[in-house]
């Protein structure tokens, strides 16, 4: 079975694509390389000894991606590529609508012209906006996003339901991930995030290495344990292994189906601190700062769905994300670069 991973250079879509090759699918990867480094293709070969097919191309670009359909004939597509940098999203709505939004119909339409009805979209927690319950399941309803990268979530989970729902031949799984961190165990494939890291991962990760000097705290004055905000990090193994059984689920032609991937377990900052301070053996200096505009304070999901129906389930916790985010980042401090 071959499966066309778009977005596969980037951070989720490369251990996605491990875990692929590793199950023995056929994987063709295309990506335009706007946030992603041709070496983590490389790399991708050299973990799992196997070869797969790479194409430099955008997913906007119709003509190239018709051809790359009409030519590779992939059974089902895991579209992972777009912009996500929330802060940046709304300095550039534009830009947001038009890669997210107008790329996915670009690509939904070479699928159709080719007679590929199969999607696994990467959707986000963020679609819930402020929840109304915690933890979050699958029905709680989507809430108000508050920057234009989360409102392209929710309208492409939107956009992808019609779609099914005018043509029940396609089957479309949405994965609402919660917060990704960690990286592959080899340590040759992890987030290398462009600029100052927005996410609290890899700017403690960076803290750690000695880039950067101090983490800031966005407030403790949340309604929480600690104070400071609670969220469901989640290993990108874990995660890229949800892929591999969403598919299987997928085989099933399921219609439309959503479901969280997270680990039920909400951590603070300062639990994702100690956790990450042990793992690199050296306290890491931080203050507390004012709250980031547009964080909530705990989200959390319930995971039972995606055990229940796909057969999946987070394996590791958030030491193990520590050690293996730092890893990656010791083994490579200034990412593919170098
Ligand atoms: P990433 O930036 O590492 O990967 C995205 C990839 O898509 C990059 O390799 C980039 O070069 C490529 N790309 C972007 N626009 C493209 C285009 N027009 N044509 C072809 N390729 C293009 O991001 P990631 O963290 O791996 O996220 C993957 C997906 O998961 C994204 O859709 C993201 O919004 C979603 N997601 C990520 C998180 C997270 O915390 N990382 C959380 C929820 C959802
Ligand atoms: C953020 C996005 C979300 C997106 C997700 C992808 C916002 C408001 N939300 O989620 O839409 O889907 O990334 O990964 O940007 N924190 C600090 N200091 C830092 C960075 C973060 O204290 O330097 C705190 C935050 O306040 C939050 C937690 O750490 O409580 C996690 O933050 P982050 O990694 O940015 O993820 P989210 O905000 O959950």
């Amino acid at each position: 079975m071959k499966i066309l991973v778009t977005g596969g250079a980037g951070y989720i879509g490369s251990h996605t694509c491990v875990e692929l090759l590793e199950e023995g699918y056929e994987v063709v990867i295309v990506d335009n390389l706007y946030n992603a480094s041709e070496k983590a293709v490389e790399r991708i070969r050299e973990i799992t000894g196997k070869t797969l097919t790479f194409y430099r191309a955008d997913i906007r670009d119709y003509e190239a991606m018709n051809g790359i359909f009409a030519k590779e004939k992939p059974d089902t597509v895991i579209h992972f590529a777009g912009l996500k940098a929330v802060g940046e999203s709304v300095d550039k709505p534009l830009e947001y609508y038009e890669n997210n939004i107008a790329g996915t119909l670009c690509l939904c339409r070479a699928m159709r012209e080719n007679g590929c009805k199969n999607i696994i979209f990467s959707s986000s927690a963020t679609v819930y906006g402020d929840p109304a319950v915690i933890p979050i399941t699958e029905e709680c309803p989507k809430g108000v996003c508050t920057n234009p990268y989360g409102w392209t979530k929710h309208m492409l989970e939107q956009i992808l339901t019609d779609l099914h729902t005018a043509d029940a031949s396609w089957n479309v799984i949405l994965l609402r991930y919660f917060n990704p961190i960690g990286a592959h165990k080899s340590g040759m494939i992890g987030e290398d995030p462009k600029g100052i890291p927005n996410n609290l991962l890899p700017y403690v990760a960076q803290v750690a290495i000695g880039k950067l000097p101090c983490i800031g705290v966005f407030g403790n004055d949340y309604d929480t344990p600690d104070g400071t905000g609670v969220r469901d990090y989640i290993h990108v193994v874990d995660l890229a292994k949800g892929h591999v059984k969403a598919i299987n689920k997928i085989k099933e032609n399921p219609g439309i189906k959503i479901y969280n991937l997270g680990t039920g377990i909400g951590y603070s900052v300062l639990d994702v601190i100690k956790a990450f301070s042990k793992a690199c053996k050296k306290e890491l200096p931080y203050e507390i700062k004012e709250r980031r505009a547009g964080d909530i304070a705990v989200c959390y999901a319930d995971a039972a769905l995606a055990k229940e129906e796909l057969g999946w389930e987070a394996q590791y916790g958030i030491q193990e994300m520590c050690e293996d985010s730092w890893r990656w980042q010791s083994q490579n401090p200034n990412g593919y670069e170098g």
